[in-house]
């Protein structure tokens, strides 16, 4: 079998790395890739989100099957061209992916079919959106309606924050026409999963769940990233939570979506905050999750290609999905100044160091080569990804891993997966 991957960053080398496992494929092309998916993959210089470019490359060169990693394709609508012109294709349609899209439509969703979620109301008009603001207090969630690069959620403390955040969306439009419509929601406490189903329009399987890290300091201080690192399984979510999850939020929207005449195909991600009163949904995402993937793939026995052929020909039911017993941990190496501005071309060392032990991998999220040696290219540069017996192992690791890698001005989080140790430490007798 031909692959075409699509996407540049630490999820889809994970993926690639993944595919290429699987016995039934040949060869793998990864649109654009990245300089450490160039070790398995053929890179090819086309845009995720050029998509006749990306339906001339799958035709030309006969790929059997097509794994989109990013939500910019889906929600362009790359499945339905793709199948339109008989090419196989794993994801969502653009009905589907405005789960992700729109977060007034995911609400509308959640409300219409049951699925525990913040408490809200969605406005176009800012004078309302103020007054609803006043009306209710604060802490209160202001999330800007479209697709704003991870920024688009304000959780604030104050009445005036909401209103500033308000202002910033819809009137000054900081997010563009992403910030026409608002939902303004509940805010919640307690401790975030991720809770990853793939589907294939009527069945489901579930993955194991994980738990991102996405402010940029230690002790989930500063601003947010785009995740600094992740661990498999999240002790919070219990075997019988999971269960919870999967019948009253998968369950009901995978359910919903066929009955809305938009049968969901590929990653159903949930984002759920556990609170003390039971799961509840924060987000919904149409794709693998960054850097939870990183995480979740390599305890993965089941082969991912199988599993995605299913989900695209609607042969999902009686799957199952193996995995193996043991944490996985990934720590993101950032460059400096990121999630704000940062310079790349820094020269990367230690890489091939770090692997010698046989304990870690690393995963490339932005590298490029320059000549024999790798240098950054992004804000998250490397994952690094250790397993262990114990949770307690694959962050030692990981760590230890970490220690050998360098670029000027490098940061990531020392505290990845602590929250997970004490979970799991405390309960022992
Ligand atoms: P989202 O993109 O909707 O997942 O929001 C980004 C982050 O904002 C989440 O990971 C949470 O940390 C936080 N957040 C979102 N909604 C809420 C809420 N209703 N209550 C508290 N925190 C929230
Ligand atoms: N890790 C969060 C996301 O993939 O959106």
């Amino acid at each position: 079998m031909k692959i075409l991957l699509i996407g540049a960053g630490g999820r889809e080398h994970a993926l690639a790395w993944k595919i290429a496992q699987s016995r039934r494929v040949t060869k793998i092309y990864c649109a654009p890739g990245n300089a450490g998916i160039a070790e398995i993959a053929e890179c090819v210089p086309i845009k995720a989100d050029d998509i006749d470019g990306l339906v001339r490359f799958a035709k030309s060169n006969a790929c059997d099957l097509t794994c989109v990693g990013p939500e910019l394709p889906l929600v362009l609508g790359i499945v339905d061209r793709f199948s339109g012109e008989g090419l196989t294709i794993f994801g969502p349609t653009r009905g589907a992916a405005l789960l992700e899209k729109s977060k007034v439509y995911a609400k509308e969703i959640m409300r219409k079919y049951g699925v525990p979620t913040a408490g809200f109301e969605t406005f176009g008009d800012p004078a309302k959106a103020r007054a609803y603001v006043k009306e209710k207090g604060a802490p209160i969630v202001v999330k800007a309606d479209g697709l704003a690069a991870g920024k688009g959620v304000a959780v604030c403390k104050t009445v005036d924050e909401a209103l500033e955040a308000i202002d910033l969306a819809m009137v000054r439009k900081i997010f563009g026409d992403a910030g026409d419509r608002v939902v303004i929601e509940e805010a919640l406490s307690g401790e975030e999963a991720s809770i990853l189903a793939i589907a294939d329009g009527k069945n489901w399987v579930i993955l194991d769940s994980a738990q991102d890290h996405k402010r940029v300091f230690d002790h989930d201080c500063g601003p947010n990233t785009g995740g600094m690192g992740a661990y498999s399984p999240a002790p919070v979510v219990t075997g019988e939570l999971l269960k919870q999850i999967e019948r009253e939020v998968i369950s009901p929207m995978i359910r919903g979506m066929e009955q809305e005449g938009y049968p969901f195909r590929g990653v159903l991600y949930a984002g759920i905050m556990v609170t003390k009163n039971g799961p509840r949904v924060l987000e919904f995402n149409v794709r693998f999750g960054d850097p939870e993937t990183q995480v979740i793939l390599p305890r993965m026995k089941t082969d991912l290609v199988e599993i995605m052929e299913a989900s695209a020909g609607g042969k999902l039911a009686g799957r199952t999905i193996d995995w193996l017993p043991k944490a996985c941990v990934s720590v993101v190496l950032a460059s400096g100044g990121y999630p704000g501005g940062y310079v790349s071309g820094k020269k990367i060392t230690g890489i091939e160091t770090a692997k010698a032990a046989g304990t870690v991998m690393v995963f490339h999220a932005g590298t490029a080569k320059k000549g024999d040696a790798y240098v950054t290219s992004g804000g998250r540069v490397l994952n690094v990804v250790g397993l262990g017996g114990t949770i307690r192992e694959a962050v030692t690791a990981t760590y230890e891993a970490c220690g050998k890698i360098n670029f000027e001005d490098m940061h990531y989080r020392r505290d990845i997966g602590a929250r997970a140790i004490g979970r799991v430490e405390e309960e022992l007798p």
